[in-house]
């Protein structure tokens, strides 16, 4: 690999822009180049403007860094956004016409017709949809934390066997609603059924995600979902509980067999972030737990378990994935290395 690629972050101090820090310090091909906040924390340097609530330490060179106005004038031509949604949309319509490629983890863009939303190992295929799009630019975007985890599991499965209906019962960590998030006495030692937005999308965004891909123009599939949505006071870590009605109902050990055999795109090109397994089944009842599991592939691959019949639906079984990390951060550098693997930053 010749000279790394400068990278801007925006939102750099939030909860997501800080697992990108971590994650694109000595990252073998993307170099922190820019960092990008709001008016309270620009100006400043870095770790005068975050709290800093990542394991590993700040890297003192990028403490230093004074963080810019989150304004389409940097130097940086690759933008990995995590911007509050209220501000998301306006200002990454303006860095893709200011002709950067701007990968997203907000929600604003998610439904354009011409914006792959995109889980690299789910639907590589989708970025036929750039050739669409008319700024001088590009946006893709990075789906709900928790869709992710859900379809990553589902996509062998709806591969091999077709789903008809999904329901699924999400318990979501604390991290999920960004820093400083919920207040300890509404969280602690309780559970919060309802979190704004979140049971819309993980009822639509699978059903994008999942769809076919003919001449740039995307196919739905036939697929029903229904979703309930908790948070729970778990730092780190969405757990899922899900059960699935398949077209054609397969056994046990073949769904078992799909999820262990499952490679994509970022495993054949190697890619630095991408886990050697996407998926990671256990047969042991009391797994996945998120202390134990979410940071599996340095955070980046799912974990599955508890597989059994239902007596409603065909199958249910229990989905794991680290929110910061696979659900945002780390899923959006996963795009932007597929996005270099393909020359698709040749002009950067
Ligand atoms: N947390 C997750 O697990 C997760 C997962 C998937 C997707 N997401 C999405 O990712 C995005 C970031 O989430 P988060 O949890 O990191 O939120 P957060 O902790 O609240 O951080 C928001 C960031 O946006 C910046 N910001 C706010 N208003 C701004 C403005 N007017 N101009 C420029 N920057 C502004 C903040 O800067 P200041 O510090 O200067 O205010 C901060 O850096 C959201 O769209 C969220 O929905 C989050």
């Amino acid at each position: 690999m010749n000279q790394k690629i400068n990278v801007a972050i925006l939102g750099a101090t939030g909860s997501v822009g800080q697992k990108f820090v971590e994650l694109l310090t000595d990252h073998p091909w993307f170099q922190i180049a820019e960092l990008a906040a709001s008016e309270r924390s620009s100006g400043k340097k870095y770790a005068e403007a975050v709290n800093w609530i990542m394991q590993t330490p700040l890297d003192q060179e990028i403490g230093e860094m004074v963080v810019k106005e989150a304004k389409a004038n940097l130097s940086s031509k690759l933008v990995f956004s995590a911007l509050d949604s209220s501000v998301a949309g306006e200002i990454e319509t303006e860095f893709a016409n200011g002709g950067y490629t701007v990968i997203s983890n907000a929600r604003n863009h998610r439904f354009d017709d011409d914006v792959p939303l995109m889980i690299p190992e789910v639907n590589p295929e989708h970025l036929e949809m750039l050739k669409n799009q008319k700024s001088t630019g590009t946006i893709i975007t990075n789906p709900n934390c928790s869709t992710i985890g859900m379809v990553l599991a589902l996509k062998p499965l709806h591969d091999a066997f077709g789903i008809d209906t999904i329901n699924v019962v999400t318990m979501q960590a604390i991290s999920g609603s960004g820093y400083p998030g919920l207040p300890s006495l509404d969280i602690l030692e309780n559970v919060l059924p309802f979190i704004s937005g979140e049971e819309d999308k993980m009822e639509t965004e699978p059903i994008k995600i999942l769809s076919s891909i003919e001449n740039g123009k995307l196919k739905s599939p036939d697929i029903k979902i229904s979703a309930q949505c908790n948070r729970v006071p778990v730092i780190d870590g969405h757990t899922e509980c899900v059960q699935i009605k398949f077209k054609t109902k397969p056994t046990k050990e073949d769904i078992i067999k799909v999820w262990k055999e499952f490679r994509s795109e970022p495993q054949l090109l190697n890619l630095p972030s991408a886990p050697k397994l996407p998926i990671h089944y256990f047969d042991n009842p009391k797994y996945p737990q998120p202390k134990l599991h979410r940071n599996l592939e340095n955070g980046m691959a799912v974990s599955v378990g508890r597989l059994r019949e239902c007596s409603l639906f065909d199958y249910k079984f229990v989905v794991l994935s680290h929110n910061t990390v696979r659900g945002a951060a780390g899923g959006t550098i996963l795009i932007a290395e597929l996005l270099k693997a393909k020359n698709l930053l040749s002009e950067i």
